[in-house]
């Protein structure tokens, strides 16, 4: 089951393979690891070095240029890039003149270790210094070290139209802002990724019609909080806009509704939702449009508000299921994902029970569950000890995991019986004679290819299911 893959890291890695405008002769392979906003910025660096002339590789071993975008949330994420970058080190043997870098959330915090300790890479760059790739890529070329991890107040890099990566041409990914002032204790990413701030909205609007001409059929709108998205033209913080700068300014509720507008052939996706923060505006909004998914992930994290209170997350349990019931009541079938951690710092056996139980109440779709794993500079790491065993904190995510398969499975089967109007993205895995796409609720449908083909629509009555997927017949 896919929440199985997911315990251990979500973690995945890719190689990419694209057209370049005009060759400078160099061949880059940029693998990348993580979040979809790792991906998508992933797409920003291949359109800045495409630019610049490069083409690119899927094999590393035949590559000039070998990036890795890589993910710090976790401890063993950061062992895996260790891993994959002694491979690297190998095309030195015959290409002594290749540059190896580590770009994204890594960065940061290994600059020294993986520069200067180990040799391990000639680049390091951080995520909002890819504008200077250009200058660093020469820069190591002419065997300096090339490093650039500043963090940027401003950088959205939204006059940069992204080299879309993905391989099924229909889904895209639209990035509208970038780091994150929560400061949740657990995690890093304030850290790796400064400060937030929003894009232009008439850039994301320019990205979304650009992607939907181009065949595109479905965006989602990322950030690290989305529902947090205020853009008020001056770069201002919120705290510092005057009430008539609020009004003037553009927040996430009017953002979707504007992209929803875009087509109503082009569905839109969100990700990530902050339970603190998602007002019912964006659910009105939701409830609006047909083309916004009826699909929202807000993150938990735990059942327990005393661990919420530690996790610094700024909402309790009942707020959260406040939040639940507002999404039940304004969108009706909305499908509900979330994010859990077990083992934090001070997590009894009885705050787990509140864990299980409200991922019972709430009857999650879908989850991503993890086992707290302690952060360099975090608040968790300098105010709390790191407690909870491994071993239980293991056990913990196992009972999670077992759970959430049950609630996933009744999910899916809630679904037969029932039409799903079906983006369609491709083949299935085992069959080129079926086609999958998802519905609206982003659960996977699988039918008969018949003539359809993908970024089609077809409405598909789904008649059984095994424990993630849905199967049906267009009608
Ligand atoms: N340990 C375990 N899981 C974490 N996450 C973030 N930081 C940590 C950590 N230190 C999880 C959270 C978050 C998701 C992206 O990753 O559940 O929502
Ligand atoms: Fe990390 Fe919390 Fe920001 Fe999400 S909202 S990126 S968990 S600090």
């Amino acid at each position: 089951m896919e929440t199985e893959k997911i315990i251990d890291e979500s973690v995945q890695g890719e190689a990419l393979l694209m057209p370049s405008k005009i060759p400078n002769g160099k061949k880059l392979f940029l693998e990348s690891y993580g979040c979809q906003m790792n991906f998508s910025d992933s797409e920003i660096v291949a359109s800045i070095l495409i630019d610049k002339g490069f083409t690119t590789t899927q094999n590393f071993e035949e590559a000039d240029v070998i990036f890795v975008n890589t993910c710090a949330i976790r401890d063993n994420a950061e062992n895996r890039v260790r891993q994959r970058l002694q491979d690297y080190k190998r095309v030195k043997r015959h290409n002594p003149d290749a540059v190896i870098g580590v770009l994204g959330c890594m960065a940061e915090r290994l600059k020294s270790q993986f520069l200067e300790e180990e040799k391990l890479v000639d680049l390091v760059v951080g995520p909002d210094a890819y504008r200077d790739l250009p200058n660093l890529i020469e820069q190591a070329e002419s065997g300096q070290k090339a490093i650039n991890v500043i963090l940027s107040k401003e950088e959205t890099y939204a006059d940069i139209a992204p080299l879309r990566l993905d391989k099924n041409g229909v889904s895209a990914f639209v990035s509208i802002m970038r780091g994150c002032d929560n400061m949740c204790s657990f995690c890093v990413v304030p850290f790796t990724r400064g400060r937030e701030r929003s894009r232009d909205p008439e850039s994301i609007l320019k990205e979304c019609r650009d992607a939907f001409e181009a065949g595109y059929r479905e965006v989602t709108l990322l950030g690290q909080n989305v529902d947090s998205y205020l853009y008020s033209g001056g770069g201002l913080k919120k705290e510092k806009l005057t009430e008539e700068q609020k009004l003037a300014s553009v927040n996430f509720a009017q953002l979707l509704d504007k992209v929803a507008l875009v087509n109503p052939d082009l569905r839109v996706r969100f990700s990530t939702s902050h339970p603190k923060d998602m007002t019912d505006d964006v659910l009105e909004v939701m409830a609006k449009h047909e083309n916004i998914c009826n699909n929202i992930h807000l993150p938990v994290q735990s059942g327990s508000s005393k661990v919420l209170e530690m996790m610094n997350r700024g909402y309790t349990r009942e707020w959260y299921l406040d939040r639940i019931a507002a999404i039940r009541h304004i969108i009706p079938g909305c499908g509900i994902s979330t994010d859990i951690i077990t083992g934090f710092c001070g997590e009894t056996d009885e705050d787990q029970q509140l864990t299980l139980s409200l991922m019972q109440e709430v009857g999650y779709d879908f989850a991503f569950m993890f086992a707290y794993s302690e952060r360099p500079k975090t608040l968790a790491e300098r105010k709390y000890k790191d407690d909870v065993p491994e071993p239980v904190k293991m056990k913990r995510l196992q009972e999670v995991v077992a759970l959430q398969r049950q609630l996933s499975e009744a999910a899916t089967k809630k679904q037969v019986g029932y039409v799903h109007k079906v983006l369609i993205e491709g083949f299935s895995k085992k069959s080129e004679d079926m086609l999958m796409g998802r519905n609206s609720q982003n659960s996977v449908v699988v039918f008969p290819k018949l003539h359809y083909k993908k970024g089609d629509y077809v409405n598909v009555m789904v008649s059984s299911c095994t424990s993630s997927t849905l199967i049906g017949e267009v009608v």
